[in-house]
């Protein structure tokens, strides 16, 4: 089949400028005339070479990406590009792209999700290009494709290209003379292959099924009808012989069933209250595109991220891959408690503190520098791709409770009693009037970099805190010295605390402002308190100093995680 390509005259829309993870906006917006055939067509002018180039393609199954999909073959048909591996139907989780993309070393990956954020034909949708190491793209490439989509003036497509990708196989054309082709691939099978190399298969279900000396070990996963389904029934019932019942939401919907698909304790609500009576020993959720996690133990006693990662980092000696490669260092984002800090200084590893966002870790990841990260956004990951995992977290957690033969709340208590206890919590205030938010913030920033700011007293329900120092964070690369600047307001105590004011980058309209707190207590002193608890007086200094409330005009956050 010999097919031709069109050129088509465009015009620049404004405003496709990738945030913290690809092209976020509401669907509404990508439907817009020639709207998505501009951004991918400035994705692939950012490629070079581009002739001969192979891409994987895939997403959370959300709303409008089949339309997506379909965009994406006729474009890349028409600019030379020599291959597109596509997941069945157009499904790959985010970890599951960039598995692809380093297994087959190639080209890159265009992921379709918006990640956490709400699906349906009235919500979100998004387009994130990934790189050959299998991370999201570095800011030095999404910048270059924000500019090219500033003065975009046409595209190419194959309008008369028309590929199933329901189907299993390739797809072989020829357009203007040259080969083109379409792999349909299972979703699953090299993410699966991949969990049997870095893991005990063996061990695992053998914790999940029992044996003769230890009861079988209860699972409940919800897949908050993300594209996590079909991997956790293949890898978690078929694989490790979960009961059928210990997995619930494991059918992909294009609006996740009308729920916001984010693994938190508000989103998650239903996970915890399954939880709650203790019939279940071990609680998961995963986010739309599958590489967020929340970790739950019996009676839903909730894993922070942050200590979730601290955790995993002092047990990897349970887990198979990382005896092969050994420990290299840790790293965690700017706003994610230290907890794993300790670990580092114990074992006498690097520890890293990156800007809010996974593609921060790929370059310390790519030097070998990196073993295993995370973020208190509910990601955990390791050098094994260059994105954030949660179906990996779960094995890891599992790995870990097989091995040491204890719950996850005893687990927990023991890091703490060794290491002593970072409490965390972050307030979300979501969709919030753009302005203010900005407002508050350059105020913020001018009070907390003041030189009369350090050796202030803030005080609040009895307790004073005094400040250290006052900043924007600003990160300089360890491997390329690239420079990330304004990554969130900082006010570091004299006792070890922090605040730390961030706007959200994944937000689709309006500002979402978050409120990060963090206080260590160490292993001697109160490690079992609510965090709730334990944070209120800090949490309270951090609305007084913002004037948070006045600003949002919401007297209480969102989400509390
Ligand atoms: C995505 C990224 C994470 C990041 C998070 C932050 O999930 O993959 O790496 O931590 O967004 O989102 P925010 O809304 O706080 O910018
Ligand atoms: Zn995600």
């Amino acid at each position: 089949m010999s097919l031709s390509v069109k050129r088509v005259e465009t015009k620049p829309y404004e405003g496709q400028k990738p945030g913290t993870s690809g092209l976020r906006k509401a669907v509404k917006v990508f439907q817009q005339p020639n709207y998505t055939e501009n951004f991918i067509q400035a994705i692939l002018n950012s490629i070079h070479p581009l002739p001969g180039s192979v891409l994987v393609v895939g997403g959370d199954g959300r709303y409008f990406g089949k339309e997506a999909v379909d965009i994406i073959i006729k474009i890349a048909a028409a600019n030379g590009v020599a291959k597109l591996i596509v997941g069945q139907n157009g499904i790959l989780s985010t970890p599951a792209v960039s598995t692809l993309i380093r297994k087959y070393q190639v080209t890159g990956g265009i992921v379709l999700t918006a990640s956490h954020n709400p699906g349906g034909p009235d919500n979100d949708f998004g387009i994130k290009f990934n790189s050959s190491n299998g991370g999201p793209a570095s800011d030095s490439v999404t910048e270059k494709i924000y500019e090219i989509t500033k003065t975009i003036s046409f595209y190419n497509i194959v309008p008369d290209l028309n590929v199933d990708v329901s189907k299993l196989g390739e797809t072989n054309v020829q357009i203007g003379g040259k080969p083109f082709t379409v792999q349909v691939i299972d979703s699953v099978a090299d993410y699966l292959a991949l969990m049997k190399e870095i893991f005990d298969f063996a061990k695992i279900k053998s914790l999940i099924q029992g044996s003769s000396s230890r009861p079988p070990f209860k699972l409940l996963i919800n897949s908050m009808h993300g594209v996590t389904g079909p991997y956790v029934e293949h890898i978690f019932i078929k694989e490790l012989g979960a009961a059928k019942d210990n997995t619930v939401n494991t059918v992909p919907l294009p609006d996740f069933g009308g729920h916001h698909p984010d693994p938190n304790l508000t989103y998650a609500a239903d996970l915890v209250t399954a939880m709650k009576n203790g019939d279940y020993d071990f609680g998961a959720a995963f986010d739309g595109d599958g590489d967020r996690n929340m970790v739950l133990g019996k009676k839903a006693f909730f894993v922070t991220p942050s200590d979730s990662l601290a955790v995993l980092a002092n047990n990897l000696n349970c887990i198979p891959y990382f005896k092969k490669t050994g420990v290299k260092g840790f790293a965690r984002s700017m706003p994610t408690a230290a907890a794993v800090d300790r670990v580092a200084a114990a074992q006498k590893k690097e520890i890293f503190e990156t800007p809010t966002g996974w593609k921060y870790f790929g370059n310390l990841m790519d030097a070998g520098r990196l073993s295993i990260c995370g973020e208190e956004s509910f990601g955990t990951g390791s050098d094994h791709i260059r994105e954030k995992d949660g179906i990996w977290a779960v094995l890891a957690w599992l790995s870990v409770i097989a091995e040491l033969g204890e719950s996850v709340e005893q687990i927990l208590l023991k890091h703490w009693k060794t290491f002593g206890r970072n409490y965390f919590t972050r307030y979300d205030y979501e969709n919030c009037e753009s302005a203010p938010c900005n407002e508050m913030m350059k105020k913020l920033e001018e009070k907390v970099t003041s030189p009369s700011f350090v050796g202030q007293s803030l005080s609040s329900q009895g307790k004073t805190f005094v400040v250290k120092k006052g900043d924007n964070f600003e990160y300089v690369d360890p491997v390329d010295k690239s420079v990330a600047k304004n990554q969130g307001i900082r006010v570091l105590f004299e006792d070890g605390s922090r605040l730390i004011y961030r706007l959200s980058g994944t937000g689709s309209s309006g500002a979402t402002v978050r409120l990060y707190a963090e206080s260590y207590e160490p292993a001697s002193g109160s490690i079992t308190v609510e965090a709730s608890v334990a944070l209120q007086p800090l949490v309270q200094v951090a609305l007084d100093l913002s004037e948070l409330q006045k600003f949002t005009k919401r007297d209480k956050p969102t989400v509390i995680t």
